[in-house]
């Protein structure tokens, strides 16, 4: 048992906004963001000990959700891992409520894994909070991420560990989704930025996952996976030429890029401007431009804040992986 955690009644959990897909693995590839400025970006979740459940929401996008925080995420997760407590013998009347506080500081439907962000949070702040009150480890990294990913599939429409798994452990990570392997750390380019620009308009995953075919032709089929595995042997290798090559998206991008204004001008000025890579972060609307130079990522972080973003709610930072991934504090 961790003292620390006894001693305090309370206890936050941030969790970082994501890039789903990487452009070359549909639900398969993801990395967690850090701005290198410092800047959050990633929702809070903070727990208390209570007589009885609440929620309250605050942050800059809290009034983008549902009024009624009993249709929350964070509500949804919270009765969720109880009924998983119930499972493994431990009776939720057994243990205090809590009172949640949501702190939406990522924009909804944004491509920038908003839903899981939040989800994360919630199930690893509730998790710690209830180990330190009982004493012993409750539910472990995998048991965590397969909730987890149970949650974003009911937001989403159909369950995809490519935002939760790289917010929950950071990095870059493969989804395997072998039994309790939910999924892999992979290695990274360290000196690698990440130029994450938000338009400010808002895509439903739902929907951008609705555009897409049902059906995918043999020779794309062989193409995403010659790009997936060239690309997990390049990091390996730590061939970055040869992985930003890789770096392209044949199953989604087609469809979804008539839902984002600017993007092909977008995607030809990161490149003329020395991107190694530019894609749709998730199912968009926010792109990302990967470089590796400062100087680079500057111009293109400039260019796509002064022409991609739409209106006053979106954004841009120069980020580099978050390796560190979700952390209670
Ligand atoms: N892999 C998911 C999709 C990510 O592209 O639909 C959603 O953020």
């Amino acid at each position: 048992m961790d003292t620390q955690y006894m001693q305090k009644k309370s206890l936050s959990a941030y969790a970082p906004a994501s890039i789903g897909n990487v452009s070359l693995g549909f639900d398969l590839l993801g990395a967690a963001l850090k701005p290198i400025d410092g800047s959050l970006l990633g929702d809070e979740v903070e727990v208390c000990q209570a007589d009885s459940f609440s929620l309250q929401i605050k942050g800059r996008f809290a009034d983008k959700l549902p009024a009624d925080p009993a249709s929350n995420i964070v509500t949804q997760c919270y009765h969720h891992y109880l009924s998983c407590l119930a499972n493994k013998g431990i009776a939720s009347d057994s243990l205090p409520a809590v009172a949640m506080t949501l702190h939406k500081h990522l924009p909804i439907g944004s491509g920038l894994g908003s839903s899981a962000s939040s989800i994360v949070a919630a199930f690893h702040v509730l998790n710690q909070f209830y180990t330190a009150l009982v004493g012993k480890k409750l539910f472990d990294d995998n048991e965590l991420l397969l909730m987890m990913g149970e949650l974003e599939g009911q937001i989403s429409g159909s369950v995809h560990y490519d935002n939760v798994a790289p917010c929950f452990m950071g990095g870059l990570t493969l989804m395997a989704e072998h039994g309790a392997q939910v999924a892999l750390p992979l290695p990274i380019f360290k000196h690698w930025y990440w130029v994450s620009c938000y338009s400010g308009i808002s895509v439903s995953t739902a929907a951008a996952r609705a555009i897409l075919p049902k059906q995918v032709p043999m020779g794309t089929t062989i193409q995403f996976g010659r790009q997936l595995a060239v690309f997990i042997d390049a990091l390996y290798r730590q061939d970055e030429k040869l992985a930003a090559a890789m770096m392209t998206d044949v199953v989604a991008e087609p469809y979804r890029k008539s839902l984002l204004p600017f993007f092909d001008e977008s995607r030809e000025f990161a490149i003329q401007n020395g991107a190694l890579a530019f894609g749709i972060s998730g199912s968009g609307p926010s792109v990302f431009a990967v470089c590796d130079s400062l100087e680079q990522a500057k111009v293109i972080n400039q260019w796509l804040a002064e022409n991609y973003i739409q209106n006053d709610t979106g954004f841009s930072h120069i980020c580099q992986l978050d390796q560190q991934g979700a952390v209670v504090y």
